[in-house]
This record gives structure tokens, sequence and C-alpha cells, in this order.
């Protein structure tokens, strides 16, 4: 299958990070504050330079843009696109929610992804067109139709709820729960959530989880209509709730003029 030779390679420099990003846990890391706020540990910059050398070595045209600076120009028309802990903030408390992220974007999008939660012994992957699985079991979202069943995964809800119609919005589900950008999108993947809210993301918070969302058989939109990893935001949903979900969004967050 196209793509399979990628998948493996994402697959296993997502292996040799978890790793990595364990022994850190063990032995313990600095931690510092990037210029947004942000915090980055001496375990994410490791997990980038594992992650970036084993593709480059694998791949060596291919280009890269990670999190925490890699930057390589592609030969090939390819590059991977690298978070190497997504959930920082939570790696950095002890909780378990921190997954590591791979995907390689092409000029028809991104076609393959990884998204590996070492601590929870969980892998989701996919390849455009090929379905999605965590570790070697299928996925798909539920069937779930009516927003009154559904659960929604809101992240980010600290810069959501002061948004008009939002906290109306989210009163309306069955359940709300905010567990993390990936951890949430993954719910809606294997069909254990029906909405997840993005408020703002960039590209390396994106890459795979679109790719591993949209092969479980969920759509992948941004506020203003798109449907880009680059768009800075995103709503994932079962296909059931997007009409309702894209009138929500074209109201709550109006295009800036
Ligand atoms: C963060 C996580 C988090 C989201 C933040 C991101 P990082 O990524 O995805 O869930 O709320 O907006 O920055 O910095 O831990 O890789
Ligand atoms: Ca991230
Ligand atoms: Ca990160």
């Amino acid at each position: 299958m196209p793509w399979d030779k990628e998948l493996e390679a994402a697959r296993e420099a997502a292996r040799l990070a978890g790793e990595t990003a364990l022994k850190f846990r063990q032995r313990g890391f600095a931690v510092e504050v990037k210029p947004d706020a942000s915090p980055v540990t001496d375990a994410d910059k490791e997990c980038e330079r594992v992650i970036t050398r084993f593709l480059a070595e694998t791949f060596p045209d291919d280009g890269v843009l990670g999190e925490e600076g890699a930057r390589k120009e592609s030969r090939s028309g390819r590059r991977w696109i690298v978070d190497p802990i997504d959930g920082t903030r939570d790696f950095s408390r002890g909780s378990r929610l921190w997954a590591i992220l791979i995907g390689l974007e092409t000029d028809a999008g991104v076609t393959t992804g990884v998204a590996a939660f070492p601590e929870l012994g969980e892998t989701f992957w996919a390849i455009h067109g090929g379905g999605a699985f965590r570790n070697d079991e299928p996925i798909r979202v539920s069937s779930v139709s009516g927003i009154e069943q559904a659960v929604v995964c809101s992240n980010g809800l600290n810069q959501l709820l002061d948004r008009p119609g939002h906290a109306e919005c989210l009163s309306r589900f069955w359940a709300v729960r905010c567990l993390g950008g990936a951890p949430d999108a993954m719910l809606v993947a294997s069909g254990k959530a029906e909405v997840w809210i993005e408020p703002t993301a960039k590209p390396w918070d994106l890459a795979p989880l679109k790719v591993i969302a949209e092969e479980a058989g969920a759509r992948f939109f941004n506020y203003d209509g798109g449907a880009s990893i680059h768009g800075g935001n995103c709503i994932v949903c079962v296909p059931a709730l997007e009409d309702e979900l894209r009138r929500f969004v074209s109201a709550a967050f109006p295009p800036v003029r």
C-alpha cells in the first residue's frame, strides 16, 4: 500500500521518542518557559532530535517542520511535521495524557499520521485511504446523531467561554470533556466522543490528528470553513453533527475584518 514505508518509519520514530521521554520521566528534566509562555522541557528537545534524526536517515530528501525548531528544506516535495511532546504541561505535571505527534504532509495534504501515547500504551495511526487504527485494531467514529446524546471535547475552555454562544452550545451536549487536544481528538476518532473543538492550534498540533480522525470517518474543518492543518483552529466531529457545528462556529467565531 502507498505510504506503508512512511507509516512504518513514523511509528518507529514515535516508539524511539517514547522511550526517550520515559527515560526523562524517570531521571527528571528541566522546564523552561518559551516566549509564548508555554513550557518546554529537555525531553521535548531530545525527542525532537530523536525523531528528526531517524526520519532524515530514512528519507533524506524529505523536509522537516518541528515545534521545537527543527527545520529542513524538502527536496522531495514532502515534509514531516513533528510535535515531539504534545501536552508538555501534562508531561511536566506527571499526567499520562501527552502524545508524540508525527504527520507527513504532501501536495495532497497529510497522508500519514501517528499519535502515540507512550504512558497509555496506545498508538493511533492512519494512512490516507487506508482506515484508522489504535494499536492494530480499526477504529471508527460513533453513530450518535443527536447533540443531546453527544460528548463534546473542548480544548482551551479557558479561552472559549467568553465567546458568544459558546456556553449555551456546550450546555446542549450530554457531557463535556477537556483532556487536551490529542486525547480529545482520539476520543472522537475512536467513537467515545462526538465533537472536538480546538480554538488555537499550530500545524504540528493537528497534522496526524486530521488524517487519523478523517480516516475514522470524522469531519475536520476550520472556523472559517477551510480544512487545513494551517488554519489555526479546528472542529472535528461525527458527520451527523457537521451542519450544526458549522452553523455554530460561523456564528460564534465570525471572521475578523
Ligand atoms: C499544546 C497542547 C494543548 C493545547 C495547546 C497546545 P504543546 O501543545 O496541544 O492541548 O491546549 O494549545 O499548545 O505545547 O504541549 O505541544
Ligand atoms: Ca502541541
Ligand atoms: Ca509540543
